[in-house]
C-alpha cells in the first residue's frame, strides 16, 4: 500500500500522544507533528518531521503546505475552562487556526488532485441544554438536538464543524470553477476522555481523570462538581480508535460530517466509588464550583451514538468497569511506580 503523509497538530496533547503511538504501530506512514511546545522525545521518534509553533502563524502554514499531506488530525485547541478565561485567544486558535488549516488542506488537495481527509475532534460542548432538569430528562442526546453551546469552546467547535462541511461541499459555490471537494472533513463529537498516561489540562470534564490520577498518587482530591453530576466519558484507546475508524470509513457510507461517539456515562459519585474500590484510602470530597458545574450541567448526561454505529461500525471496546480493570488501573499503577 502506498505510504500516506499524515499531519497531527497539537501532537504533544493527550490525544496526540496516544494517536501517534497507534498510527506508528500499525503502519509505516509519514507523520508530521506540530505543537506550540517542543515536541516530546517519545513522540518525536515516530515523526518524519516536526515543527514547533503556532498553527495560526503564516510561517508554520507555509512550511506545512510544502508537504503533500493526505490526512490531517487537527487536535490543537484550547479546552473549555481555559477558553472561558481567554475567549479572544480561544477564538483565534480554535476557530481561526482551523480555518487556516482547512484552507491549507484545500490548496494541497487541489495540488495533488485528491481530497485531503480532515479529521476533527469535536465535543459534547457543542450542546447546550437549558436546565439540569431538561438534561436529565433528555438523557441520550442525538446529533441535531440542543445545538446551543454556552461556551466559546463549544461555539467555536460547532462553527468549525460547519466550516468543515462548507469546505467539503460548498466552498466558493459561486465561482466558475469547482473549488469544493478538495477537503474531506469528518468529525467525532467526543465525550470527556480519560487516559492512563496523561492528565488533561484546562477542560471541564477533567474532574473524572483528575480524581483517578490524584488517588493513584495518594493526593486528596476536591471534585469541582456535585456527586450526582453526570457526563459521558470514554477511555483514550477508544477515542483514538474512533478517529482512525472514522478516517478509514468509506465516504459513501457516511450520512453526516459529525458523529457522536461515547462509551459510558458515570456520575461523579460513580467515579469516586470505582476509585475508592481500587484505592481504599483515597480522600475524595465534593466541593462544587458553581461556574464550572453550570457548564457541566449544560452538557448531555449521555450521548446517542447510534448513527456512528450504523454508518461506520463504531463500537467502544471499554465499558466503565473494563476501562478501570484492564486499561486504567494496571497502566496507572506502573506509571506512578516509576
Ligand atoms: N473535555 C472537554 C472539556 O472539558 C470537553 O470536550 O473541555
Amino acid at each position: 500500500m502506498q505510504k500516506k503523509t499524515i499531519l497531527i497538530t497539537g501532537i504533544n496533547g493527550e490525544i496526540g500522544h496516544s494517536l501517534v503511538e497507534e498510527i506508528s504501530k500499525n503502519s509505516s506512514n509519514y507523520i508530521i507533528g506540530v505543537d506550540l511546545q517542543p515536541i516530546q522525545e517519545s513522540i518525536k521518534k515516530h515523526c518524519t518531521a516536526t515543527f514547533v509553533g503556532d498553527i495560526t502563524s503564516e510561517e508554520i502554514i507555509k512550511e506545512l503546505s510544502s508537504y503533500d499531506i493526505n490526512e490531517i488530525y487537527h487536535l490543537a485547541a484550547l479546552l473549555s475552562t481555559t477558553a472561558e478565561k481567554k475567549p479572544q485567544l480561544a477564538h483565534q486558535v480554535n476557530a481561526g487556526g482551523t480555518f487556516q488549516l482547512l484552507e491549507m488542506a484545500r490548496s494541497i488537495g487541489k495540488r495533488i488532485s485528491q481530497p485531503v481527509k480532515f479529521i476533527f475532534p469535536s465535543t459534547i460542548a457543542i450542546y447546550g441544554i437549558p436546565t439540569p432538569e431538561e438534561k436529565y430528562a433528555a438523557n441520550k442526546v442525538s446529533e441535531e438536538q440542543f445545538l446551543l453551546p454556552r461556551t466559546i469552546y463549544g461555539a467555536s467547535k460547532l462553527y468549525c464543524e460547519n466550516l468543515g462541511k462548507y469546505f467539503t461541499e460548498y466552498y466558493m459555490q459561486l465561482s466558475e470553477t469547482k473549488e469544493h471537494g478538495y477537503v474531506d472533513f469528518r468529525a467525532v463529537r467526543f465525550p470527556g476522555l480519560i487516559s492512563a498516561f496523561t492528565v488533561p489540562s484546562g477542560g471541564t470534564s477533567d474532574y473524572g481523570p483528575e480524581m483517578l490520577h490524584y488517588a493513584a498518587q495518594n493526593k486528596p482530591y476536591a471534585c469541582f462538581v456535585h456527586a450526582g453530576a453526570q457526563l459521558p466519558f470514554m477511555a483514550m484507546p477508544d477515542a483514538v480508535d474512533a478517529l482512525l475508524n472514522l478516517a478509514a470509513a468509506e465516504k459513501s457510507s457516511l450520512r453526516r460530517h459529525s458523529y457522536n461517539v461515547t462509551s459510558f456515562a458515570p456520575t461523579a459519585q460513580d467515579f469516586a466509588t470505582m476509585i475508592r474500590n481500587a484505592y481504599p484510602s483515597a480522600v475524595i470530597t465534593f466541593e462544587p464550583q458553581v461556574k464550572r458545574q453550570t457548564i457541566v450541567e449544560s452538557w448531555p448526561a449521555d450521548l446517542d451514538d447510534s448513527m456512528a454505529a450504523a454508518d461506520w461500525a463504531w463500537k467502544p471496546k471499554y465499558s466503565f468497569e473494563k476501562a478501570f480493570a484492564e486499561y486504567l488501573l494496571p497502566n496507572i499503577l506502573r506509571r506512578y511506580l516509576q
